[in-house]
């Protein structure tokens, strides 16, 4: 029996030395000290011996077992020890990669646009004005002459609140709202950027959009002084060769009416598929302010006359950048983004 115990303990020893990762020595671990080890077994056969040897056979097995365990621990604790070094010296971060570039933030295009139309207006001597997105009625249509039966305030264009309370169609009711806040018959250079709504959803309209109204009231303002502020604006804009068209039309706020082409800033008026091939862009609407319209806020159309206009950014931003599809100004791919 003793000599059993010293070949297990000889054997046990040799394994140990020669064992490389901590899954081995874990084996080991089982091998000789689990419960189905073989010291386990040696220690069950100690019933066969005589009562005077069991206290000294059970002495060894004893010792053999802290010995192991022993052991066992200080080769563990090696191991991992030696596991972290390699890993240290072997996951060194490389100073020599470039470092990932930081994006840093930019105006929107639409942005960029809406700000160059109001630079130049400023620069004209015109104030900015805004106005509720949430309009009444009364200011979106009443008190711009748009009588009730009008196909403009049709429930299919528009999105009401209420059946008094409408998202805004146009930036027209700042015209009317600056008027009332100015005073009977003072003059007012103002215009009014801002979001309107309207149910539309295609390549060309999108339910909100961003318009910029423009008025303009004094004494003995003529349709020449309209003529002249919207060519200034348009070649400010487009650049010098622009063509510039005033094509009577029909707005209910205005009379006489204009829209206002500018040649197609992709063909050079020679006819292309952005201009249906007239070699024409319509920009804007705009005319001398109604009578009717300058009565209703308390201005005397024998005193004072004036001018108006109101013009779709996105439409603006879609000629000067070049850009075929509105809803890309919504849809916040930064791939399109970052070219502004
Ligand atoms: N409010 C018009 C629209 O949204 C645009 C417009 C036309 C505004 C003529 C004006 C104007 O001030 O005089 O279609």
């Amino acid at each position: 029996m003793e000599d059993q115990l010293k070949q297990l303990r000889q054997s046990a020893l040799e394994e140990l030395s020669q064992v490389s990762d901590i899954g081995r020595l874990a084996e080991l671990k089982v091998k000789y000290l689990g419960k189905k080890g073989s010291l386990t077994a040696a220690l069950r056969g100690m019933g066969t011996l005589s009562p005077e040897e069991r206290p000294r056979i059970g002495q060894i097995v004893n010792d053999i077992r802290n010995e192991l365990e022993q052991l066992l621990l200080r080769k563990n604790d090696q191991m991992k020890q030696e596991e972290m070094e390699k890993r240290l010296s072997s996951e060194q971060i490389d100073i020599t990669l470039p470092g990932r570039k930081i994006y840093r933030g930019r105006k929107h295009p639409l942005t960029l646009t809406l700000e160059r139309v109001k630079e130049t207006f400023m620069r004209m001597g015109f104030m900015v004005a805004d106005g509720p997105e949430v309009e009444t009625d009364y200011y979106n249509f009443e008190a711009l002459n748009l009588p009730k039966d009008h196909p403009a305030r049709d429930m299919q264009d528009s999105f009401y609140i209420t059946e008094d309370l409408l998202l805004r169609t146009h930036t027209s009711p700042v015209q009317v709202r600056t008027m009332q806040a100015a005073g009977s018959n003072k003059p007012v250079r103002v215009i009014a950027p801002g979001k309107v709504y309207r149910r539309d959803y295609d390549a060309t309209h999108s339910p909100m959009f961003h318009q910029v109204e423009g008025l303009v009231i004094d004494k003995g303002i003529s349709l020449a002084d309209l003529k002249g502020t919207l060519e200034l604006f348009i070649h400010e804009i487009f650049g010098n060769r622009v063509r510039v068209r005033f094509r009577p039309s029909f707005f209910p706020f205005t009379e006489p009416s204009a829209e206002v082409d500018i040649s197609c800033v992709m063909c050079a008026g020679k006819g292309c598929r952005v201009c249906s091939g007239t070699g024409w862009l319509e920009i804007l609407g705009s005319g001398m302010v109604h009578p009717r319209v300058l009565e209703m806020s308390h201005y005397d159309p024998s005193i004072v006359s004036g001018f108006a206009f109101g013009m779709g950014i996105e439409r603006i931003a879609m000629l000067v950048y070049g850009i075929d599809d509105l809803r890309l100004f919504y849809d916040s791919d930064l791939r399109f983004l970052r070219q502004f």
